[in-house]
């Protein structure tokens, strides 16, 4: 059980707080008086025929009343706006990404899951504190092509809030699902939400996500070579766009939500604005603001971060290419028919843009201030470990192309892990493999508490962290509030389908 700390209002002075909703006020009406202004001024043509440069849109929102959100989904192959023309896409109702879903802790979600695909789908709510059985969070559910299935999470009422995300997860079919476009945003806001110094900053959904772009389902035809690599696309896309802009004006705090829905590809994001906080990672809030310089995303994890916008100029969202190794035997000599390819892996300088702010001078010249975040970071436990396992991540089976976790490749007819409700394991986590690997234990979220190379342990609760190649991670992990049987596996999504992926039950 979460304990549920108080926002404290010390920290804050009420002449802050004040100050920051004037600027905020002020930044609101500004912003989405730019929208469209100057976005459509700057676009221009990019590479392979997307436009960059439109104004960035919110994904639709759909946000629960009365403790409740009932939902359509449909999921299906859609032709969506690229450039001039279209582009081939996966997309639940009718866009990439699909719909925001805003609830709060002890809400009931109730979601309908139509599945127009010609292929089995089904819904995981990646990150979610909720049931793993019946008709819950339940990833051995199936809908077949041309069927409908209701889903209902009933949210605790000591959900964390924070960002979190939907997805399909059929296995063998989980990666080019997504990677074809099928994603959307699941937000659980809390009473800190509401507070003015939250309320003041400027919301923005950033799902990244790289889609191989073409008018055919051929882009979700991936090679052995790529699924074992893990396939990247094309172009990085935030909320379905190349390189939007956004108008904001000085003095005003933007407040990123960033998803990374990539199948494999991962993120070292940084900003050229003065200053980035880290305010919450993939289980919401952290204990207090933390500047950062850059943050690594690997696939399935989220970050919050408060982005202080200077006095007038642009601001740049960029990320540079992350080296998450291969699996080409002998250093990429490319003796498996084309394995060894480095693809756009390698570690380089390269800066990519994302995003561009374009900030405007405000009259309203006062600075702005953090809003204090405050959340347990251990347990009501207290954090004891009852036990401890070890579990060995991404060793390949020789010879079979097999990705394993603990030797075997997934079996749903199998229980890999046996957990007792109600205690809290230490989990060392170790990569023998040539390639990094994201590990993700669905339902009940863990703390990082070391890392082999002695590089600090994240802060705040995750439910995804890499494990580099060569190193080991631990983990503690509370089995609370819910039993039942799910997964855990690797969040290049390709290596979760062909096998790395393993069963826990907790009783
Ligand atoms: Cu986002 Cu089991 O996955
Ligand atoms: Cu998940
Ligand atoms: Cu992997």
């Amino acid at each position: 059980m979460t304990p549920s700390i108080p926002f404290d209002h010390r920290t804050v002075s009420r002449r802050a707080m004040l100050a920051l909703m004037g600027t905020g006020a002020a930044a609101t009406v500004l912003a989405s008086c730019g929208i469209g202004g100057s976005g459509s001024t700057t676009a221009k043509k990019g590479s392979i025929g997307g436009t960059s440069g439109t104004a960035l849109a919110a994904p639709p929102e759909l946000r629960s009343s009365g403790g409740l959100l009932e939902v359509v989904l449909t999921a299906a192959a859609t032709m969506v706006p690229w450039g001039d023309g279209e582009r081939y896409a996966l997309t639940f109702n009718g866009t990439v990404p699909g719909p925001t879903l805003r609830v709060r802790p002890g809400d009931l979600l109730r979601v309908t899951l139509k599945n127009d695909l010609d292929e089995t789908t089904n819904l995981h709510t990646h990150g979610l504190h909720v049931s793993p059985d019946g008709n819950s969070d339940n990833v051995s559910l199936m809908i077949e092509p041309g069927r409908a299935l209701t889903y209902e999470y009933q949210l605790p009422a000591n959900h964390p809030s924070g960002t979190f995300w939907y997805h399909p997860h059929h296995h063998g079919y989980v990666a080019s699902q997504v990677f074809g476009g099928l994603a959307g945003v699941i937000i659980v806001d809390d009473a800190i939400d509401d507070l003015p110094e939250m309320q003041s900053t400027t919301e923005r959904i950033l799902v990244l996500s790289d889609p191989r772009i073409g008018t055919t389902a051929d882009v979700l035809v991936a090679s052995t070579a790529d699924k074992q690599q893990g396939r990247e696309g094309d172009v990085v896309l935030v909320s379905g766009a190349l390189e939007p802009r956004i108008a904001a004006v000085s003095g005003s705090v933007e407040r990123w939500r960033i998803v990374n829905a990539s199948s494999s590809r991962y993120y070292r994001l940084s900003v050229d604005a003065p200053n980035m906080y880290l305010i919450g990672s993939d289980q919401g809030r952290l204990r207090s603001p933390q500047q950062v310089t850059d943050i690594l995303l690997t696939p399935g994890q989220r970050a919050e971060v408060l982005v202080p916008l200077p006095n007038a100029g642009t601001v740049t969202l960029s990320t540079t290419a992350v080296d998450r190794g291969s699996m080409s035997m002998g250093g990429g000599m490319g003796g498996m028919g084309g394995m060894g390819r480095s693809r756009s892996s390698s570690n380089t300088d390269t800066r990519t843009t994302l995003l561009t702010v374009d900030v405007s001078r405000s009259s309203n010249t006062v600075a702005p201030v953090l809003p204090p975040i405050l959340r347990g970071t251990m347990p009501a436990s207290g954090g004891a470990t009852d036990s401890r396992r070890s579990i060995s991540f991404g060793a390949m089976s020789m010879g079979t192309g097999e990705f394993v976790i603990d030797g075997k490749s997934f079996d749903e007819h199998r229980i890999d892990t046996s957990a007792k409700l109600g205690t809290t394991e230490e989990w060392t986590i170790t990569n023998n493999s040539m390639m990094d690997h994201p590990f993700h234990l669905h339902v009940w979220p863990f703390q990082v508490l070391s890392r082999s190379n002695g590089a600090a342990p994240d802060p705040g609760w995750r439910d995804t962290v890499n494990i580099p190649t060569g190193q080991s991670v631990t983990i503690l992990v509370p089995f609370e509030d819910y039993s039942g049987t799910t997964v855990y596996h690797c969040h290049i999504l390709d290596h979760e389908d062909l096998g790395m992926m393993a069963t826990i039950n907790v009783s």
